[in-house]
């Protein structure tokens, strides 16, 4: 926090606040909370601030013991906003999905940066790490700052944008080994935003101005999911050619250059890859006059792998003698990804939905998500369980679809006991012994 003349003291002596603790937000309370820093975490969900303070955690990736040891002492954990006011640093942490006509939706940015002017502080830095376009932080969090605490950004207290890039349930990237961009509104604000997260990233990377960090993290983002939509279509293709996809790929990947490999799977899933690009996509339409052909396409591709995991189902269940619409369906792994509990956007929840409008009846396991949460877009599949695949149900089932490639996941088993698996993930590929007929998908 600033002295009395306004100046800035050392960072390492400074406090951090972070608001939004999500799966980015916890993350880095712990983060700084671990690199000796006094925390705050504000949430608007009490469920969340009041297991932190029992020390438990909600979400998979994060073991409670990190919490209950980490943030034992020199934390605060509030719904109330009133406690950013000792600190010295506020990360803003909320989320930026899209509204359901594909606009973004910066509700939680805008009521964030409300509640966070209304206890701003001369010589506080706010940095915003959500996802966001180009311009975000200059149009909408400044503005409203401003107006609510009487402050003048860039003067009185200082603005970054810092993208979070973590990878939530990858072991081999850890939040504090990844690189971090950083873009301050001015000088000042851009030293401070450095010294912040040299405390916990041993690589900070400066760029000129908020607008590029904004634009990078889309960047990073649009080119997976244009490479996902491109392997995608290649793997339709290649089931059609009689080709195995993985075998192609893999062999693609031999070449030491020129070549990151991409996976194909049931469709997007997640608060990034399905949601980000239409930031850009909305942006660059309505400031720019500017198409974005490949967010398009790409999101059309995409957005149809569920309908196509469903078509090449009914064609094998059909090559069987068995009619989709009286199929039992087991779905295996409602996550959107391997090894993390996060349902948002999940194609898994989207294959329920088509499967049983198609008339089958569907059951799913899915041992990090044993009850599924409300969804914004599949309300109605919450509270249904996941079932024990050693209570002998896989052999009852017509098929198995395998959406999610958990690690924990007994693929023997589903050999063993399944007829029929639908593999998206390639998953059975090095289980021994299978009864089970096979087909990707
Ligand atoms: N999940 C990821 O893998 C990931 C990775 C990189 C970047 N991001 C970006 O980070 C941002 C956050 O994503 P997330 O996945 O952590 O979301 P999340 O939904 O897991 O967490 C957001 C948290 O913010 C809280 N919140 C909402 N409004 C608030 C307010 N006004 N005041 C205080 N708390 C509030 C919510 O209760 C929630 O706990 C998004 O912009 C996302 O695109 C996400």
């Amino acid at each position: 926090m600033a002295d009395k003349d306004g100046a800035s003291s050392p960072i390492q002596e400074k406090s951090v606040g972070i608001v939004g603790l999500g799966y980015v937000g916890l993350p880095l309370l712990l983060a700084f909370r671990n690199a000796g820093c006094e925390v705050v975490g504000i949430d608007i969900d009490p469920d969340k601030i009041d297991l932190l303070g029992r020390g438990e955690s909600y979400l998979s990736h994060i073991p409670a013991t990190s919490i209950s040891r980490v943030l034992a002492e020199k934390t605060v954990l509030s719904a109330n906003m009133a406690e950013i006011e000792k600190i010295d640093a506020v990360v803003i942490t909320v989320p930026t999905p899209l509204t359901h006509d594909m606009t973004p939706d910066l509700s939680f940015v805008e009521s964030t940066a409300k509640e966070l002017g209304k206890h701003l502080q001369v010589g506080q830095l706010v940095s915003l790490e959500s996802t966001t376009y180009p311009g975000t932080t200059r149009e909408v969090l400044i503005p409203i700052l401003e107006s609510e605490s009487g402050l003048a950004a860039g003067k009185d207290f200082h603005v970054a944008f810092s993208p979070e890039r973590v990878d939530p349930g990858d072991p081999d990237h850890e939040l504090t080994e990844i690189p971090k961009i950083v873009a301050g509104l001015n000088k000042e604000s851009l030293r401070l935003a450095v010294d912040l997260y040299s405390l916990i990233t041993p690589e900070v990377v400066p760029v000129s101005t908020l607008e590029v960090a904004e634009m990078a993290k889309l960047l990073e983002n649009i080119y997976r999911t244009v490479n996902i939509a491109l392997v995608n279509e290649m793997k339709m293709l290649a089931d059609r050619m009689g080709l195995d996809i993985w075998e192609v790929i893999g062999a693609a990947a031999t070449k030491p250059f020129g070549f990151q490999v991409f996976y194909p799977g049931p469709g997007l899933g997640g608060h990034c890859l399905p949601i980000d690009p239409f930031y850009l996509d909305w942006r660059a339409k309505t400031k720019y006059d500017f198409k974005t052909q490949f967010i398009e396409l790409a999101g059309r591709i995409n957005a149809s792998m569920p309908d196509y995991v469903l078509q090449r189902t009914r064609m094998a269940l059909e090559e069987r003698g068995v009619e989709l619409g009286c199929a039992k369906v087991l779905l295996v792994g409602m996550a959107y990804k391997r090894d993390i509990s996060d349902t948002r956007e999940s194609p898994g929840l989207k294959l329920m939905t088509v499967l049983e409008e198609a008339g089958a009846k569907v059951i799913y396991h899915d041992p990090l998500v044993p009850i599924l949460p409300a969804t914004r877009d599949y309300p109605l599949l919450a509270g249904r369980s996941s079932v024990d695949l050693e209570s002998g149900i896989v052999g009852d089932q017509d098929v198995v679809i395998i959406v999610t490639d958990h690690r924990n996941i007994d693929y023997e088993l589903l050999a063993a006991e399944a007829s029929l698996v639908v593999d998206t993930r390639n998953a059975m590929r090095d289980v021994e012994g299978r009864v089970a007929e096979v087909v990707g998908a």
